[in-house]
Order: C-alpha cells, then sequence, then structure tokens
C-alpha cells in the first residue's frame, strides 16, 4: 500500500520512454518515515500538530498517507505553475510518464482538498526533486502543507481587505510555529514569488550565524480557489520542508542520516521528544575523487547526480564542481570532485576505487561526455 490509495509498486509501469525515476527513488515510494512516531520527521510532525491543535478551535483536518504519485495536472496546473515554469522539465521532476509525476510539493493536493470542502487542513508527505547532491539536498524529502480558508463572516466582521487580512494571520500563525520549536528564535520574513500564492513569503531563522530558510507561504491566489468551488473566499497556505526544520532541531549534520536505519541513530530518537541532539557515533573521514570531462550541450549537474547516486547509494556525500573552462574551439571542461563517505562504517580505499571506475564508466556511457 503507498498512501491511502492502495497501490502495488508492481503495478506502476515504469516503462514509458518518458520514464525518468531510477530504482533508488522508486524503492523509496511507501517508506513514509513521517509515519513513524520515533523517527526524527515523525517526532516533528507530531510536535507541528500539538501547535495547530493548541491554537486553533477549528480542527486542522490532517493527511499524512496521501498518494505520491500524482498527474501534472494536480501537480503543476492546479496550483498555476506556468506551461513554461523550469520545475516542469525532466530535469527537476520525475517523470513516470508524460501525464504522471512523483509529486514535487504538497501543494499538490490542495486543489482536491479544497474541492472536498476542506478549510483547515495539514498534508505531509514525502516529495521527490532531481537535485544536486550535497549534506542539505536529497533527491526524496518531505513536506508539510498547511492551508486555511477564512470564512466570509469572519472576513466582513475584521473590516480590512481579505488579503492583508490573511497576510497578518498567516504570518502570526507561523511566527508562533516557530517559537513552538525554535523556543526564543530570531526571524525575519523575505518576500518572494509563488505561482499559487499572491503576495508570498518565506521565513528564515536565524541558526549557528546564518539565515536559514525554512518555509514558503503567502495568500492563496483567487483563481485557485475559484476554481475549486470557493469563490468568495480568502486563504492562506505554507509549505514547510521537514528536515530543514529537523536538521536544525535535533543537530543532524546530513539529510542522508534520515535514511539510515542504522540503531546508533535511531536508537537516539523517541516519541514525543523535540530536539533531543544527535550525538555522531563518529566522523568517518571523507575520500575525494576528481573527474573532469569535456561536456555535451545536453549535460545538466542534476543527471551526472543522478548516475553517482545510482552507483554509490547513499555513500556520496556530495559532488561538487571545482573547475569550469572553455577553450579556443569553444569546447567546455568540467572537473567534479567526488566526496565519499559512509555515515556508519569507514570505506576501503578498494571499495572507493571501484566505485568511481564504475562512476567514470557510466558517466561516459550515459551521458555523453569525453573523459579527459
Ligand atoms: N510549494 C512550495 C514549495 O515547495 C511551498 C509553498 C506552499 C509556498 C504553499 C506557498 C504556499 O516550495
Amino acid at each position: 500500500e503507498i498512501g491511502g490509495v492502495k497501490i502495488d509498486k508492481d503495478d506502476v509501469v515504469r516503462d514509458d520512454p518518458t520514464n525518468n525515476v531510477p530504482d533508488t527513488i522508486f524503492t523509496k515510494l511507501g517508506l513514509q518515515l513521517h509515519r513513524r512516531d520515533q523517527h526524527p520527521l515523525g517526532i516533528l510532525k507530531n510536535a507541528i500538530y500539538d501547535y495547530f491543535d493548541m491554537n486553533y478551535s477549528t480542527k486542522f483536518v490532517k493527511f499524512d498517507d496521501l498518494c505520491p504519485i500524482v498527474s501534472v495536472k494536480q501537480n503543476f496546473d492546479d496550483v498555476l505553475v506556468p506551461a513554461d515554469h523550469v520545475s516542469r522539465s525532466y530535469n527537476d521532476t520525475y517523470y513516470i510518464d508524460a501525464q504522471t509525476v512523483l509529486r514535487c510539493h504538497t501543494s499538490a493536493h490542495q486543489a482536491e482538498l479544497f474541492r472536498k470542502g476542506h478549510t483547515h487542513f495539514l498534508v505531509i508527505g514525502d516529495v521527490y526533486r532531481r537535485d544536486s547532491i550535497d549534506s542539505t539536498h536529497y533527491p526524496v524529502f518531505h513536506q508539510m502543507e498547511g492551508v486555511r480558508v477564512f470564512s466570509t463572516d469572519e472576513l466582513e466582521k475584521s473590516g480590512m481587505d481579505g488579503t492583508s487580512y490573511a497576510a497578518i494571520d498567516l504570518k502570526k500563525c507561523l511566527e508562533g510555529l516557530a517559537r513552538h520549536l525554535f523556543g526564543a528564535v530570531e526571524m525575519r520574513w523575505v518576500d518572494t514569488y509563488f505561482p499559487f500564492t499572491n503576495p508570498s513569503f518565506e521565513l528564515e531563522i536565524y541558526f549557528k550565524e546564518q539565515w536559514l530558510e525554512v518555509l514558503g507561504c503567502g495568500v492563496t491566489e483567487q483563481e485557485i480557489l475559484k476554481r475549486n468551488g470557493r469563490e468568495n473566499n480568502v486563504a492562506w497556505a505554507f509549505g514547510l520542508g521537514l528536515e530543514r526544520l529537523a536538521m536544525v532541531l535535533f543537530d543532524i549534520p546530513d539529510i542522508r542520516l534520515f535514511w539510515s536505519t542504522d540503531e546508533r541513530f535511531t536508537c537516539q530518537f523517541s516519541e514525543g521528544k523535540l530536539g533531543v541532539k544527535f550525538k555522531p557515533f563518529s566522523k568517518f573521514p571523507p575520500c575525494y575523487k576528481d573527474m573532469s570531462f569535456w561536456i555535451s550541450d545536453a549535460f545538466t549537474e542534476n543527471n551526472l547526480c543522478e548516475v553517482v547516486r545510482g552507483i554509490t547509494g547513499d555513500l556520496v556525500e556530495e559532488v561538487k564542481l571545482i573547475d569550469n573552462f572553455t577553450n579556443k574551439k569553444g569546447m567546455t571542461s568540467h572537473c567534479y570532485r567526488i566526496a565519499y563517505r559512509s555515515m556508519e562504517r569507514s570505506l576501503t580505499d578498494d571499495e572507493i576505487n571501484q566505485l568511481q571506475w564504475k562512476v567514470r564508466e557510466e558517466v561516459e556511457s550515459k551521458l555523453k561526455v569525453v573523459l579527459r
């Protein structure tokens, strides 16, 4: 079962020519880390639930098992993502076939939940994005979406225009949530753009001497409400990244650890205990390997990272461009440094050399580049 919708993973046909979901990603479907009460992501989810339960007399309805396989319409069209937006590209999103994707955000469920009549809801789930590799990026992560629809009554009573009223309420709600999770914390609002909200904001919190973006939010575009049976209402929505917050709250240094089944990781967390600081069981040394090649026009870093992840699994910590030049003939060369490090054990030279040889082979055969 994947989510509330019964899907036999064997029934998902992945032989469409447009399919770009590798096995390493497909095997993550249905794991639902956010539904484990002893896992940092589950503990965080429950703490956010508590905040909404305590502060609102109208209950927020929670959905944490909606199917991550959604239509292009749900993921993009329904939330007004323009036809030419980069997030729709095969380079950024996992497609099962031309009409079906692994959701890249929990906003994919907004429209259907509006249509079903929900006015206060939270959607928590695994989301999927093709991306580069470093300690804070992993192609599968978890989001929580929150949506509140205001009644026409409440808006009238306020005497304000609906958009300003909703924006003020939204900021108050999320500042309260940040304090609930972090205690006294410095925060700031940054104006931004999302296709589905206007105005749109990001909330940043000050942590370890830098500003960290923790969520996106805004006042829902009227067009979305209108199309889904809420023509006369006003609403706000937010989407926050659970890993980002959990890394800060639990001191988790690398995003791969969330997927670890090593007891030395899993045993450190218990139900209901937010903010227990993770003690690294030992820091194994990284090993660096460089690789240079002439690229073609079709080359993208996301494709490179997928090849590397496909061969090395979670043994890769970072893939970083360290040199980039174009010669007189117009040929462009890239040099990438791959950092290998296991979170759980030390790696042997032999093992790493073998991985690196496989990576070189596949990079050359699959990415149409010329190794130097
Ligand atoms: N869906 C946005 C993202 O993934 C976050 C968001 C949700 C922003 C809802 C505004 C409103 O980045």
